[in-house]
């Protein structure tokens, strides 16, 4: 009988807690033991560390990715009236951060292939109230920077990168992060580095854009009780920090035993119906989220679960179809590409300790899904027996 055990989750944040327990335990003790819970010097040391991490010259901690992206646009100079275009395809919380400042954001189809902003389209979404850019590196692989960087610079626009998905990840050997005027970054403890409760970060070159952050996080005071502008209390967690300093230096590690993992689903997957996840030329994917594509992605979900495997969907819907965004202006209208795939697209078992017996388990349980026609019995696979839980 299959116990508990056998469960494949989506995501495994408990191995990887125990394995760092000796060093992150005495860490928030620590902080612990000297109460300087709000911006203690861990959260320094932190920003010192992040930003040589991301090849930038300062990094600003936060309470969370939203709030780093929404500061971010503050920091350029986004606010009321503004419209601000970003990708069709992420997570809610770029185009709410982008809402909060008070801006309009402008929604833009995605690629086929890397399911990033299709940058052929971005002129087409540019207005004389158009303000910046927020290209999203989705899933862990970075947009087509080289291409945003040109249309920003032509139109005069500012380009906050949403990174919040891409720790480490690069393209032509720069980091995520570093390419725009500003890189925002989450560590919602699920993310390639995850603290353990909310965090974020915003990295920049740009000391005006730090010193406009720094305040923006902390009531606008330089000295206490003094404030130079209406700002919001969004300050990363000294204990956050802490735990963040035991956890940065095994990020590379981490990235790279993800990339070995989607490495193995590729050649175990190469002759089945599921369509792969695509790696450009010139970028490091970090593979924060392994997604592939199937018609029958509902029912392929359920056969895995059945068998205790877990899996994700980033995003079922695209951002034009949550309430908020019922009228948002999109471009093309309605977002073909975007409406087309999130029917099909899911995201497979993806973490840095995932075993190679769990991949094979994950690939041989999608092998057996047993559909009248293009299903993935590929190789003359048996469909797997149900297995039994106690
Ligand atoms: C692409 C993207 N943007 C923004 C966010 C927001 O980050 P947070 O949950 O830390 O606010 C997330 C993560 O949840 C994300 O995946």
């Amino acid at each position: 009988m299959k116990t508990i055990t056998d469960q494949i989750p989506f995501v495994d944040l408990v191995n990887q807690c125990d394995e760092l327990a000796t060093e992150v335990m005495p860490a928030i003790e620590r902080v612990v033991r000297r109460a300087a819970f709000i911006l203690g010097d861990e959260v320094q040391e932190f920003e010192d560390k992040f930003a040589d991490y991301c090849d930038t010259d300062y990094c600003v901690g936060v309470a969370n990715g939203t709030e780093a992206i929404h500061l971010a646009l503050r920091a350029v100079g986004v606010g009321p009236g503004d419209e601000v275009v970003t990708a069709g395809n992420s997570f809610v919380a770029t185009t709410y951060a982008i809402s909060h400042t008070g801006a309009m954001p402008v929604l833009v189809d995605i690629n086929e292939t890397d399911h990033n902003i299709n940058v052929d389209l971005i002129e087409r979404a540019i207005t004389t109230r158009t303000k910046a850019i927020v290209p999203v590196h989705l899933y862990g692989q970075p947009s087509n920077m080289d291409a945003i960087r040109r249309i920003a610079d032509h139109h005069g626009l500012k380009i906050v990168e949403d990174a919040c998905q891409a720790h480490g990840a690069e393209c032509d050997g720069k980091r995520a992060g570093s390419f725009g005027d500003a890189g925002c970054f989450s560590f919602y403890p699920g993310k390639n580095l995850g603290a353990y409760g909310d965090g974020g970060a915003v990295v920049t070159n740009d000391p005006d854009v730090a010193d406009r952050l720094r305040l923006l996080r902390n009531y606008g005071q330089r000295q206490k009780n003094v404030h130079s502008l209406l700002a919001f209390n969004s300050r990363l967690d000294t204990i956050q920090a802490a735990v963040l300093l035991v956890k940065l230096p095994y990020l590379d590690d981490w990235n790279n035993k993800r990339r070995k993992a989607a490495d193995l689903y590729r050649q175990q997957l190469q002759n089945s119906d599921l369509v792969l996840p695509v790696e450009n030329i010139g970028s490091r994917h970090v593979y924060h989220l392994f997604v592939v594509k199937h018609d029958q992605r509902d029912q392929l979900i359920e056969h895995l679960q059945k068998q205790q495997i877990f899996c994700g969907i980033h995003y079922p819907a695209p951002l034009h179809h949550a309430e908020p965004y019922s009228t948002i202006r999109t471009i093309p209208r309605d977002l073909p590409v975007c409406s087309q795939l999130a029917n099909r697209i899911f995201s497979l078992p993806m973490f840095p300790g995932i075993t190679e017996e769990q991949i094979s388990r994950v690939c041989d349980a999608l092998k057996s899904f047993d559909a009248p026609s293009n299903g993935l019995n590929v190789n003359g696979a048996a469909p797997k027996g149900s297995i039994s839980i106690p």
